[in-house]
């Protein structure tokens, strides 16, 4: 594996499972492997998750890890080509990149959709620019279109609590105060589109995903008929994505919080949720607090995605 941005780039499903079981049975099997290599992980936007459960894959690999915070302590950074730079950004992203590949050996990246310019969002144009002038392999870290971590540990904590061969598998918008990029939705229906489990997607009218990430899933707009004999329930919100509401929110209605009148209509479903979550604007308290929450060991598995990337990058 050379670089790590989707789904496209795991290969085949049940190998990279396989893979991130042993991974996560021999967590320090393969220390010899980072043994004098350096991991650089570059932070756009915020994250706890991400930052910690890729700085400890990283530990457990033997690696040195190195994390830089664009936005706290490095210069501001210019990402336009033919800008005159007179203004508050003194260093260019297009010699900031190839001086941040040379003192690393794989550079992880996290650059959110910025709501601008539709077509610099969904051509990630941040993410590409690292592949293309660090010289590294590069991961996503979350892009402005994609979540790859997140989705393969929720693919890794599906398969380890699902009861049959075949489960269904929900994906619910839910509200949120703040427009949030279209990543973890995308990139969640890209990996179950992958798998040959029942996959649904149900959200209010004119929150529309990019059909290339729809896929073969079934949209369902009544969100009871789409909870009903759920194995999985996996809550996001994510602001809309069609023109000419790209990036806004349409609309904030709480009928469709997760909470325990829905999950009662599932097959007693597990609730998933990528973190972090906004309690009784997502998912009401019971239910996040219940014993089908598995947000906790979702969580644990991006150590485990995250160290099976990593060590496919290395070995190659
Ligand atoms: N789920 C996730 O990526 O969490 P962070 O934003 O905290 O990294």
């Amino acid at each position: 594996m050379k670089h790590f941005t989707s789904v496209h780039d795991i290969g085949d499903l049940q190998t990279a499972l396989q893979k991130a079981r042993y991974v996560k049975e021999n967590p320090f099997a393969d220390q010899e492997l980072g043994k004098n290599k350096t991991l650089m992980l570059i932070f756009f936007n915020s994250s706890l998750r991400t930052r910690l459960s890729t700085q400890k894959a990283g530990l457990n690999l033997g690696m040195n890890v190195i994390v830089l915070d664009i936005n706290q302590g490095a210069w501001k950074l210019e990402t336009e080509r033919g800008v005159i730079m007179d203004g508050d950004k003194p260093e260019h992203i297009l010699e900031a990149i190839p001086v941040m590949g040379a003192y690393c050996d794989i550079i992880g990246v996290r650059s959110f959709a910025q709501f601008e310019n539709k077509e610099d969002d969904y051509n990630e144009v941040i993410l590409n620019q690292f592949i293309q002038y660090s010289g590294k392999p590069v991961f996503s870290m979350e892009a402005a279109t994609r979540h790859p971590l997140q989705s393969f540990a929720d693919l890794i904590t599906i398969e380890e609590y699902k009861k049959t061969a075949r489960p269904k598998v929900v994906l619910t918008w839910a509200p949120h105060p703040r427009a949030l990029p279209q990543a973890v939705p995308n990139s969640f229906a890209e990996w179950m589109n992958a798998t040959d489990y029942e996959f649904v997607i149900t959200h209010p009218e004119g929150y529309e995903l990019d059909e290339k990430f729809v896929g073969n899933a079934i949209v369902e707009y009544d969100k009871e008929k789409a909870y009903r004999d759920a194995d999985f329930i996996y809550a996001k919100n994510w602001a809309a994505y069609r023109d000419p509401n790209y990036g806004k929110i349409l609309s904030t209605d709480r009928s469709w919080t997760v909470d325990a009148h829905k999950m009662t209509l599932t097959n007693n479903a597990y609730f998933m949720h990528c973190l972090p979550v906004r309690r009784n604007m997502i998912v009401t308290d019971d239910v996040i607090e219940s014993p089908q929450s598995i947000v906790i060991p979702e969580a644990a598995n991006r150590v485990v995605s995250a160290q099976a990337v990593l060590k496919e990058i290395l070995a190659s």
